[in-house]
C-alpha cells in the first residue's frame, strides 16, 4: 500500500515551507472572518495539489535536488487556495453538511457566509499573487478558475434534467477538477523555469491524473466504507449522474434506463431510492467499470513521465498515480 507520507518524503522541506508561507500570508480582518478562515484552514485535506507543484518543481529543476524556493511556494498557495475556496462553494452548491470530517462552513455558519468566505479566499489569493509580482504564475493558474465554474454550472444543469452522456461527463470533470490538477503540475515546472515543452507535458500529466482523481472521488461517493470525511451517496441525493451510474445506464435496456432515471429524480426526498440506486450500481458492476476507466487515465499519466530521467521525484509522481487508485479518503 502506497501512502501519501511516502510520496511526500522527497519534498518534505518544500511542503513545510509552503505551510509556513500560507500561515504567514493568509490572515483576515475582523473576528467573524478570522474565525471562519481559521476554521476552513485548520482541517487539512490531502494537499494533493501543492504536492504536485513541489514534486513537479523538483523534477523539472535544472540542478537536481536544488531548493525549489519562493516561486514554487507561491504557486502551491495559489492552486491550493483556489481548491479550498472551491470546496467551500461546492458544499453550498451540493448542500453538503460535512467536509474533511467536520461540519462544512455552510453547516457551521450559513450558506451566505460560506459564499463570502470562498470569495474572500479567492480575493486574498489573487492579491497576494499580484503583490508578489510573479505575474506569469498568477496568469498560469487563473485560467483554471473559470474552467472550474464552467464545470460546476454544466454539472448543475445536467442534475436538473438528468441528462448525461459520457462526453458531457468527461467534459465536466475535465473542467471542474482535471484543469486545476493540470495547472498544479505545470505551475511547478513553470516556477523553476522549465522549457515550454516540459510545462505543457506536465499539464497533460496533471490533467490525466485529475481525470482519474475525480473518477475515484465519484467511485468513493458510492463506497459506504470509505473514509472521505464527506457524506456518502451525496451525488445521488443531488440527482447527479457520475461515471459509476453512467456505466450502468449505458448497458441497460431503454425501459430499465427510464426506470432508473425516474428513481434518480426521487432521490432528493426519498432515501429508499438512494439505497436502491446505490445497490444497483454496486451489483451491476458500475464501480468496476468506472475503475477500469480511471486506470486507463492513470496509465496515460504515468506513461508521460517516461520522458524524464529516473529520480526520486519521478518515482514519487508514479507512486502518486498508484495512490489515486488505491485511496479511500
Ligand atoms: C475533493 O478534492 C474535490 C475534488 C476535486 C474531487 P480533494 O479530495 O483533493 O480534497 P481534500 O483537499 O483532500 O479535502
Ligand atoms: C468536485 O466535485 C468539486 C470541485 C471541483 C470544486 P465534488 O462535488 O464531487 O467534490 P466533493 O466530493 O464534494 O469533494
Ligand atoms: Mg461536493
Ligand atoms: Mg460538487
Ligand atoms: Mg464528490
Amino acid at each position: 500500500m502506497i501512502t501519501l507520507d511516502s510520496i511526500r518524503k522527497p519534498v518534505t522541506a518544500e511542503l513545510a515551507a509552503f505551510d509556513e508561507f500560507v500561515e504567514r500570508q493568509f490572515t483576515a480582518e475582523g473576528e467573524l472572518l478570522s474565525d471562519m478562515l481559521r476554521y476552513a484552514l485548520s482541517s487539512r485535506g490531502k494537499g494533493i495539489r501543492p504536492l504536485l507543484v513541489m514534486l513537479s518543481a523538483a523534477m523539472n529543476a535544472s540542478v537536481p535536488g536544488a531548493a525549489t524556493g519562493r516561486r514554487a511556494c507561491l504557486a502551491a498557495m495559489l492552486v491550493e487556495m483556489i481548491h479550498v475556496a472551491s470546496l467551500i462553494h461546492d458544499d453550498v452548491i451540493d448542500e453538503a453538511d460535512t467536509r474533511r470530517g467536520k461540519p462544512s462552513v455552510n453547516a457551521r455558519w450559513q450558506s451566505h457566509k460560506a459564499v463570502i468566505l470562498g470569495d474572500y479566499i479567492l480575493a486574498r489569493n489573487m492579491a497576494i499573487g499580484l503583490t508578489s509580482g510573479q505575474f506569469d504564475l498568477v496568469t498560469h493558474v487563473c485560467g483554471s478558475m473559470a474552467a472550474l465554474c464552467e464545470g460546476e454550472v454544466m454539472q448543475d444543469e445536467c442534475a436538473e434534467t438528468h441528462d448525461m452522456t459520457r462526453r458531457t461527463y468527461l467534459d465536466i470533470i475535465h473542467k471542474k477538477t482535471a484543469s486545476l490538477l493540470g495547472v498544479s503540475a505545470s505551475a511547478g515546472a513553470l516556477a523553476v523555469g522549465a522549457t515550454r515543452d516540459r510545462v505543457a507535458l506536465m499539464r497533460r500529466f496533471g490533467e490525466a491524473l485529475g481525470m482519474a482523481f475525480q473518477m475515484q472521488d465519484d467511485i468513493l461517493d458510492y463506497t459506504l466504507s470509505a473514509h472521505t470525511g464527506k457524506p456518502a451517496n451525496n451525488d445521488l441525493r443531488e440527482g447527479k449522474i457520475t461515471l459509476p451510474l453512467l456505466a450502468v445506464l449505458e448497458k441497460v435496456s431503454d425501459e430499465r434506463r427510464a426506470e432508473l432515471i425516474e428513481r434518480l429524480g426521487r432521490c432528493r426526498q426519498d432515501e429508499a431510492s438512494v439505497e436502491y440506486l446505490q445497490c444497483t450500481v454496486v451489483n451491476e458492476g458500475g464501480l468496476e467499470a468506472a475503475a477500469r476507466e480511471m486506470h486507463a487515465y492513470l496509465e496515460r499519466a504515468a506513461g508521460l513521465l517516461s520522458e524524464y530521467e529516473p529520480s526520486t521525484y519521478r518515482t514519487a509522481l508514479v507512486d502518486l498515480c498508484a495512490y489515486i487508485a488505491e485511496r479511500d479518503r
